[in-house]
């Protein structure tokens, strides 16, 4: 068995579907399942296996570490995205008069918490560029940035268009003006190499299920050392603390030995400082086993050489069959965008012959991911070619 039935032996939907929609949701692979259920097994057995998850949320935190070459102490395991995004912006200190530059090209929901601070008056403007062709010209970032941005918002890969960000050159001039990067890399860990250092990543957010393949319900958020060093939460709980019961773990103590300390608040000194309460475990056993799955089979590595070819070959299909592309040949990551005027009616079409596709206003989607195959993707553009005959599209 070579590497890729390996793989794809794991994960059962490939059995009786061309699953191409891992920019909605990736699938849960045989590894996911059995972490899960041998948790939940353990819990009905034996009663709450507190010990083994507050171990899990550690290797978690360090795995995914690994995957954008930060070390365990700057990762925060969150229940997702938003909850991330929103423990960061409550712990920056703004100051009055900010504004915040971010791309439209970003999943909504970063841009609808920066509105939400406009509108408490927590941040003047949010300034958000316009894109063209698919992307944001690095000239529009240094039009709209300036000595009153705080923050800038900007999503490693683009849902809508598949653009990839040009990370390194958005903070080069998000620095010079003193402003923070914060990157939704929703759409790229798990499929791309990603190094917060060497892009100047100030802090950056990710969820579990998309290409990490796990359940709903967990995330994580990177900051880097010295943002951590300024952070003051204006929200906390007691997972946050530096006496958190995860921090007395790791020290050897007792969970419950001492009462917590509820006159005073000693923020945690590391990137937990962004965890509240308690984590949504389950989601993290899978999540867990996922990026162990992918790590074991070099997910990000064989980008390269597996991932972009389905990708190079849906583009050049695509465009042969006389559809335009959105998503820029020069940047971008696994996620295919081309128009289409009935988007609704061509996914249905497929999905009613087990061809997974995502349709958006105008547009088809079209996301593979390690475990696809070169077949899967000449299949989908042969239905593709057969729907645009039929229905003269
Ligand atoms: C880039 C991106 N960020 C965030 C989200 C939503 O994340 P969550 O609901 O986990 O906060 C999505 C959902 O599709 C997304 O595509």
């Amino acid at each position: 068995m070579n590497w890729l039935e390996d793989l794809r032996s794991r994960i059962d939907i490939t059995k009786n579907k061309i699953y191409l929609d891992n920019a909605g949701a990736g699938p849960l692979s045989r590894d996911v399942v059995t972490a899960i259920s041998n948790f939940i097994d353990l819990w009905s057995r034996e009663g709450e296996p507190w010990d083994e998850a507050l171990e899990h949320i550690v290797e978690a935190r360090k795995e995914f570490g690994e995957l954008i070459g930060a070390s365990v102490d700057n990762i925060a395991a969150t229940p997702g995205v938003t909850y991330g995004l929103n423990a960061i912006l409550s712990s920056i200190e703004i100051k009055p008069g900010s504004n915040a530059v971010a791309s439209p090209l970003n999943f909504p929901t970063g841009i609808i918490s920066l509105q939400a601070m406009r509108s408490r008056g927590i941040l003047k403007e949010v300034r958000l560029a316009k894109p063209r062709n698919g992307y944001v010209d690095i000239e529009e970032y240094e039009r709209l940035i300036d000595d009153r941005t705080s923050i800038v918002l900007v999503d490693y890969v683009s849902w809508i268009t598949g653009y990839r960000e040009r990370v390194r050159e958005v903070s080069e001039i998000a620095h010079k003006k003193g402003a923070l990067v914060i990157v939704d890399a929703f759409h790229s860990v798990g499929v791309l190499e990603i190094d917060v250092k060497k892009e100047g990543i100030d802090a950056l957010l990710c969820g579990s299920y998309k290409w990490l393949m796990g359940p709903h319900g967990a995330g994580f958020a990177y900051v880097s050392n010295e943002l951590l060093q300024s952070l003051k939460p204006a929200f906390s709980g007691w997972m946050g603390i530096e006496d958190s019961v995860i921090k007395r773990r790791a020290r050897g103590e007792k969970l419950f030995e001492r009462p917590f300390n509820i006159e005073g608040f000693s923020p945690a000194r590391d990137a937990t400082i962004l965890e509240w309460g308690t984590w949504p475990v389950i989601a993290f056993e899978g999540t867990l086993a996922s990026m162990r799955l992918l790590k074991r089979f070099e997910a990000v590595y064989r980008y390269n050489t597996h991932t972009s070819r389905l990708v190079r070959r849906l583009m050049d299909g695509v465009e042969d069959l006389g559809l335009r592309l959105k998503t820029p040949r020069d940047s971008h990551a696994a996620i295919v965008v081309f128009e289409y005027r009935d988007p609704y009616g061509l996914a249905e079409k497929l999905r009613s012959m087990g061809i997974i596709v995502s349709p958006r206003p105008g547009i088809i989607r079209v996301s593979p991911h390690l475990y696809n195959t070169i077949e899967e993707i000449e299949i989908f553009l042969e239905q593709l070619k057969k729907h645009i005959k039929i229905s003269g599209a």
